[in-house]
């Protein structure tokens, strides 16, 4: 039992104040969210032995706040695999979700974390058109998740809200129903925030720019996975317009970057976009943060190799949030780094310079690959600052009391 309250009240109130007046940087152990600096998520990755929960990032940098104008083509957007199978979620129908989850926020939360590609997988079902996470093109109860509109209305919500924003939804579809997919989304209200396919460039050409396209307020890119629907209903055929890796286990071999079977090679030059999957075929929440950390990363580099030199303009994870310290986040803003001002993070993009005139110095070296994760700078020996000092030094004796109760 605890001898000393005084002592333990003093340590509590000091703890409180440091929690308040310290803002933790990526890689710095933590207690909670609050702890740590904006944009930052306190959390273990048990996976790469990272046992102590540690800030890790969980936003990237928008890339339009550092340099704006480009074409849509010459940014990477990060972006969630099944974005709507939410953990822990409860279904619509009152049924139990058996079908896997990939996420762990709402898709509001995702948009607000800087998340601007989501993959929907959209089904017939109970008369509407409902996200689903299904096999076989069919949807039962306990896969499904809620009805479209729900989620349509929150992205709708964002664009309303961000002007100055664009958003892009890659439908897995399975929807069959007469103009399903147009009547939703037009239900939504997000008819007029739409990019029209008449605007996509069909044979490897530069996108319109992201600021013609803020202006037009055509902030909406959507592409299906149903060829047709672009005939008939104006939904961009996704393989027209972009390569994509295998997605799942088969896509996670170091090394290697092939093409998933319905997208043409990477290094097709006649598609303008490059999507780079990296997520397992049963998704882990528990081994995400490290497949999100150097694996990630090293991908990327791979599959620039093998998309003719090109850098991905949409990186889909899942449970983007879990890394050992960058993550996800990290690897949109290297890629951002590379397509927006040819230097190895965005961080050193800055408006009108000249491409690759990158002057921040660790920009020397190559993407470090995160071999052995910091786990000293996370006790801030690094950067000896006394109060992080302080900082362990309280963490341990409230852990130390904690134990002792
Ligand atoms: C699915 O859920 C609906 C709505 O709750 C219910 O009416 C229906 O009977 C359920 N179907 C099955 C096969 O359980
Ligand atoms: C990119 O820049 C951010 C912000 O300055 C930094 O936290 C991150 O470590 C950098 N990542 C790489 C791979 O250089
Ligand atoms: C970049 O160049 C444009 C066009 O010359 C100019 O309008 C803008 O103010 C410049 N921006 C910065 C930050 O220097």
């Amino acid at each position: 039992m605890m001898q000393n309250p005084t002592l333990a009240t003093t340590l509590f109130s000091l703890l409180l104040l440091l929690h308040s007046s310290l803002a933790l940087k990526e890689g710095q152990t933590c207690v909670s969210n609050k702890n740590c600096d904006k944009g930052l998520y306190c959390e273990t990755c048990v996976a790469n032995g990272n046992l102590l929960p540690r800030c890790t990032r969980i936003q990237p940098i928008i890339p339009t706040s550092k340099v704006k104008g480009l074409p849509f083509n010459h940014y990477s957007w990060l972006t969630t695999h099944n974005a709507f199978a939410l953990l822990d979620q409860k279904s619509e129908i009152d049924s139990l979700i058996l079908a896997p989850t990939n996420q762990q926020d709402t898709i509001t939360d995702q948009l607000n974390n800087g998340v601007r590609g989501l993959m929907l997988d959209l089904y017939d079902f109970e008369n509407d058109i409902w996200l689903c996470h299904s096999f076989g093109g069919q949807c039962y109860n306990y896969t499904a998740f809620q009805p479209a509109i729900n989620v349509l209305k929150e992205i709708q919500a964002f664009l309303e809200a961000n002007p100055s924003e664009i958003v892009t939804i890659i439908i897995e579809d399975y929807v069959t129903s007469q103009k399903g997919l147009t009547k939703v989304f037009d239900a939504a209200g997000l008819r007029k925030y739409w990019f029209p396919v008449s605007r996509m460039p069909k044979n490897g050409g530069e996108w319109p720019t992201i600021d013609d396209m803020v202006q037009k307020n055509q902030r909406l890119v959507v592409f299906t996975s149903k060829k047709a629907k672009e005939a008939s209903e104006g939904i961009a055929y996704e393989w027209q317009y972009l390569v994509e890796n295998q997605y799942g286990d088969d896509g996670m071999k170091a090394g290697s970057c092939p093409n998933r079977a319905e997208s043409t090679p990477l290094n097709t030059a006649s598609r303008s976009l490059v999507l780079v999957n990296f997520f397992r075929s049963v998704p882990d929440v528990t081994k995400s943060c490290e497949d999100n950390s150097a694996p990630l990363l090293s991908m990327i580099n791979t599959c620039y190799q093998e998309a003719g030199k090109r850098w991905p303009n949409f990186i889909a994870v899942d449970f983007y949030k879990r890394s050992d310290g960058g993550g996800a986040a990290e690897a949109a803003d290297v890629a951002n780094g590379h397509l927006v001002c040819g230097c190895k993070n965005i961080s050193s993009c800055k408006a009108n310079m000249t491409f690759g005139a990158c002057d921040i110095l660790p920009e020397a070296e190559a993407i470090p690959p995160r071999a052995s994760p910091p786990h000293a700078s996370s006790f801030g020996f690094r950067n000896c600052k006394p109060l992080h000092l302080l900082w362990l030094f309280a963490t341990t004796l409230l852990v130390a009391m904690l134990l002792s109760l």
